[in-house]
């Protein structure tokens, strides 16, 4: 395999001003002719006549010409991949092509593919490619007009990108409709989408008064569950307005909805498609949180129009450019709808448990890499969520004002072309220039570009000396970064470290040092920011009350860096820190810190008493607090995940023991249960009227239940495990699934009943279907790889959705005392399963070969074990995308 380097980025030899499509959909086939008017690129001069190289992949060649003359074989080489003309002409000029494919058999969900019946395709990234000859690069911008053709009965809707320009009857049966797209747009971005759909239709105005048509198409039968993401878009729509003051910029907007699709959604221009899973629901079918996910994706893709489409990516190591700069925004959207604090949490949770795990592995990867093999596999949670973060740092670190004038820049510099990461950091140092002018410099920029380029998730070691009697608090901070893969040696970076300190009577104490800047008062009450950008640095407060004990250090307000934190607190300070800390991202992170010393102890099989004394009666003033909501009691209390406690667990030569974790952590679920009964019990009662509140009300009443639910099943609670089995038959799925979950993890006749009747209600549903799925492949009893294989044969199991497969094997993979039981049977269950489904969908099985690539980091049986299933992996016939990820685990 050949590896793409960034720094052999070179502009393309041929610009290409036009592509225009006309698309023949047949039963069994398609046919796309295309005309492609390039130019020799005056950028490109000095390297001479080029050959002009078109990409292509499983398209039959049916005819090809340029200006009007068929191509004589001798001046073209057909390959594999491509087609490469070896003398195109120096001067302008039209190459028309003819292909035909085959997207009712195509099962990558890749190209255009049929799914449910419905032609629709997938382009980013390379999947333009697989629809005609091109040279499919995301900085050759072009502007597309396409004539799709196809059988009125089976595709009475016809879509493309931009405007429909005209419509029309064939013979025999047949119609067309001619759309164009002003923008000119990488091809990426480019969607076609043909079958029977019903529409939810809504008119919106912009800012400036510009009239947009909102379109929504799903399945017939599907438009009663289209409200949610309909009123979703024109929030997006408008906050973008307020926040950024960008405006839409085409006559309609349209969603559609499928079935089959590798991931969440897609942001084509104007013709954005989407899994069907983040469409289609309401408060009886969806969940709490999926429906804010559903709000944040349809935000998210919406929001690309800007930060994507207009402003596009140079080349695919700049993926973050758009991904990074967008996660920023939707969650910033979120935020503000739904309360800051409880969305950073989460979504430091997700980083933690995600991010941070890729970053200790052997697909550790900088934000913008400099090499791939497939781009595919480089659609990871460090380009999209660790991006998020270090655009969120230069926003803490330049402050709103300067962050919004660096954005107002980086959209007036690049607006209609296709930028670096660089280009927007230029923006925003420039931003910085004249904000800071005539004062020194907050930070270096050109040390801050660090993130882009180096792997690994920064360490910041703290030692603290309080001197008492002066009242004066000294921080000597050394940061460093682990090795990763190709990148041994690592450099300081500029790390925005929030940080309080909190009174004995839990007050914030104003604190002051040189290098610190007082924080906007959403950071908790006297927050300071300190740069650290040294691999070691001293900070000194002084004016500090003369005491015996040092006021508790909060650090990392806001989770200001995506660092870990080296510090032995004792217990007592971060007990103090939960009860009292101004900043809830702060005070949730010590109770966090307290959860994972206790669930380590007790899965070392010495449970720390002292500490879940402390704990639970810090637990029991939080459920007695009325300053507090349901929302923020149940997040204070949740659990730390799994994939956090193995890391957590890894410290020197401990190596974790995932089945060990899960049970400790089931057992301080039990434990806590018993003793917090009474609280708990209150509690429960409290938030039952708002059981059936329309989301968003009643969300924090919902999830508290279930915390409450799944301590006391933990506990053996007869009423509640009654209460979490009749939840299945109610009208919240939020309740049924938390239901569902409070159960899962007991061999119950209850539960039983409870799968079995959340399956007979839901079973002609798909998408909720999907959820039964994972349940049961993550039950973590009885023979877990016989049920997962049993639900393989289900005859409701779809393996052509990505969907399905990802609820079973990924239900697997997070089930650790059946994934990791002694002996290797999963792994290798899990090996043979990514071979076959490789057969069918790469992007798919690629992704999911990650969880057998930390085979190291497990103990000796474990990890030749884990090794041998991926050496199996290694012996079959694999697609390019998941040889790349078993090639890389192995070589590591
Ligand atoms: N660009 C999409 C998004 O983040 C994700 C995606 C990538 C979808 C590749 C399909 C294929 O919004
Ligand atoms: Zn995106």
């Amino acid at each position: 395999m050949t590896a793409v380097r960034l720094a052999d980025y070179r502009p393309a030899p041929y610009l290409l001003g036009r592509t225009d499509l006309t698309v023949r959909l047949w039963a069994d086939h398609a046919e796309v002719e295309a005309e492609l008017a390039f130019s020799p690129n005056p950028a490109a001069a000095e390297q001479g006549p080029a050959p002009l190289k078109l990409a292509g992949i499983d398209l039959t060649l049916e005819a090809l010409a340029i200006d009007g003359r068929p191509l004589d074989p001798a001046h073209y080489t057909l390959e594999r991949d491509g087609l490469i003309l070896h003398q195109p002409p120096q001067s302008p000029f039209v190459l028309h092509s003819r292909v035909r494919l085959h997207p009712h058999s195509n099962t990558t969900l890749e190209g255009l593919y049929v799914s449910g019946g419905l032609f629709t395709t997938q382009c980013e990234a390379e999947g333009f490619r697989r629809i005609t000859f091109h040279p499919d690069r995301p900085d050759l911008l072009s502007r597309f007009r396409v004539r799709i053709e196809a059988e009125q009965a089976s595709c009475p809707v016809l879509l493309c990108n931009g405007n429909c320009l005209e419509t029309g009857v064939l013979e025999r049966g047949r119609h067309y409709a001619i759309w164009d797209d002003p923008f000119p747009k990488p091809s990426y971005l480019f969607a076609l989408v043909a079958g029977v759909l019903e529409e939810a239709r809504e008119p919106f105005e912009t800012a400036s008064g510009r009239p947009v048509q909102l379109r929504l198409h799903v399945e017939p039968g599907d438009l009663p569950f289209t409200t949610h993401a309909m009123t979703s878009l024109k929030r997006a729509m408008r906050w973008d307005e307020e926040r950024y003051g960008l405006e839409y910029d085409l006559d309609e907007y349209n969603i559609v909805a499928v079935r089959h699709f590798n991931m969440g959604a897609m942001e084509n221009k104007s013709l954005n498609i989407f899994n069907s899973k983040l469409v289609l629901a309401d408060s009886e079918t969806a969940t709490d949180g999926e429906l804010e996910r559903i709000e944040s994706v349809i935000a998210h893709e919406y929001f690309h129009n800007w930060t994507g489409n207009r402003i596009t990516c140079r080349d695919w190591f700049q993926l973050s450019l758009k991904e990074g700069l967008t996660v920023f925004r939707d969650q910033s959207f979120t935020a503000d709808l739904h309360g800051a604090s409880l969305n950073r949490i989460e979504n430091v949770g997700l980083l933690r448990n995600t991010q941070f795990r890729e970053d200790a592995g052997p697909t550790a990867h900088p934000v913008q890499p400099d090499a791939y093999e497939v781009i595919d596999n480089f659609y990871t949670t460090t380009i999209y969520e660790k991006g998020s973060e270090v655009i969120r740092m230069l926003h803490t670190l330049l402050g709103e004002k300067t962050f919004m004038n660096g954005m107002a820049l980086y959209v007036s510099r690049h607006d209609g072309s296709a930028a670096t990461c660089d280009d927007f950091v230029q923006a925003m140092d420039d931003a910085a220039r004249e904000a800071w002018s005539g004062r020194p410099a907050a930070f270096d920029f050109g040390q801050f570009r660090r993130w882009y380029h180096q792997a690994g998730t920064p360490v910041l070691q703290i030692q603290r000396h309080w001197n008492g009697e002066r009242g004066e608090l000294t921080l000597h901070i050394q940061q460093h970064t682990p090795a990763t893969p190709c990148q041994p040696h690592k450099q300081p970076l500029v790390i925005p470290l929030a940080m309080g300190l909190v009174g004995q009577g839990g007050e914030a104490l104003p604190l002051h040092a040189a290098q610190a800047r007082q924080l906007p008062p959403q950071w908790g009450h006297h927050s300071q920011l300190v740069v650290i950008d040294q691999a070691e640095t001293e900070l000194r407060f002084t004016g500090l009350p003369q005491q015996h004990h040092p006021p508790a250090l909060s650090l990392l307000r806001q989770f200001s860096a995506p660092v870990k934190l080296e510090l032995g607190r004792p217990v007592a300070e971060l007990v103090h820190l939960l009860a009292h800390d101004s900043d809830p991202v702060a005070r949730w992170d010590a109770g966090q810190l307290l959860l994972r010393r206790g669930i380590l102890a007790r899965s070392q099989g010495e449970p720390d008493q002292q500490l879940e004394e402390e704990l639970a009666d810090a637990f029991a003033r939080i459920l007695a607090d009325p300053s507090l909501s349901q929302a923020s009691r149940a997040m204070l209390l949740s659990l730390p995940g799994q994939a956090e406690l193995e890391d957590a667990a890894s410290n020197g030569d401990l190596s974790p023991d995932p089945p060990a974790l899960f049970a400790a952590a089931q057992a301080l679920r039990r434990h806590l249960g018993e003793v917090l009964e009474e609280p708990l019990l209150q509690l429960l009662e409290a938030c039952e009227p708002q059981w059936t509140a329309i989301w968003p009300q009643g969300q924090g009443d919902r999830r508290l239940t279930g915390l409450i639910w799944s301590w006391r099943a933990a506990a053996a609670d007869a009423g509640v495990i009654d209460q979490a089995r009749q939840a299945v038959d109610g009208p919240s799925m939020t309740l049924a699934r938390l239901g569902l979950s409070a159960l899962q993890c007991h061999d119950l006749p209850q539960r039983q009943a409870a799968s079995d009747a959340f399956f007979a209600r839901w079973q002609h549903k798909p998408v909720i279907l999907d959820t039964w799925f994972a349940l049961e492949a993550a039950a973590p009893f009885g023979d877990g790889l016989a049920r997962v294989q049993r639900l393989l044969e289900h005859p409701r199991y779809d393996p052509n959705a990505p969907n399905s497969v990802r609820a079973v094997l990924g239900g697997l993979a997070g089930n650790a005392p059946v994934f990791h039981a002694p002996g290797g049977a999963g792994y290798r269950f899990m090996a043979e399963q990514i071979a076959a489904l490789d057969q069918r969908n790469p992007i798919t099985a690629s992704r999911l070969a990650k969880v057998l690539s930390r085979w190291r980091s497990y103990g000796s049986e474990r990890s030749d074990q884990m090794r041998a299933a991926l050496e199996h992996l290694d012996s079959c016939k694999l697609s390019t995308n998941t040889r790349e990820m078993v090639e890389l685990s192995l070589s590591q």
